[in-house]
């Protein structure tokens, strides 16, 4: 991918995501290094959507460890099974959550997130990371981030 990375500023979301899209299948393409492709491919949600923090938790042994992201410093550990994001690993299935005061056990890293999208990355059925969407707005993720952000996944999923 060019250094440059190409922003829609579409209304809608789905079209956001096709035009970003390709350009992280042609990141993941260029370069083998894993580490620096989820580096890029945070920065470029957090360009296309300015999302409050995008990021990636990499599963070790029993818990979840912050990965890339952009955004706020957060907790760097996370248990199977606790937060939303060790449910989504645990549950090896995508998480919308539109208000996190609603979810028993919410991990609130930021004062200022107020709804979440997490999404498993798997290899061969078993979960390796973890990719973490928080907005500030509530109810903000909707299908079309379900559907951007899992095709997202599943370009790296490729690529593992
Ligand atoms: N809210 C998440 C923790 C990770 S941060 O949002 C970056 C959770 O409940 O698992």
């Amino acid at each position: 991918m060019a250094e440059d990375l190409i922003i829609s500023t579409a209304h809608k979301k789905q079209e956001r995501y096709g035009v970003l899209i390709p350009q992280v299948q042609s990141l993941v393409e260029d370069e083998p290094d894993l580490i620096a492709n989820l580096a890029n491919i945070a920065a470029a949600l957090k360009q296309t959507f300015n999302f409050l923090w995008v990021g990636f938790y990499r599963v070790d042994n029993q818990e979840l460890v912050l990965g890339p992201f952009q955004g706020p410093v957060a907790c760097t550990r996370i248990p199977f099974g606790k937060g939303v994001c060790g449910t989504a690993w645990r549950d090896q299935k995508t998480i919308i959550v539109p208000d996190v005061d609603e979810f028993p056990g919410h991990i609130a890293c930021s004062s200022a997130s107020r709804s979440e999208i997490v999404v498993p990355i798997a290899l061969e059925g078993v979960v390796k990371w973890i990719l973490d969407v928080d907005s500030e707005t509530t109810h903000y993720f909707d299908d079309d981030d379900r559907a951007g952000l899992e095709e997202i996944a599943n370009i790296i999923e490729s690529h593992l």
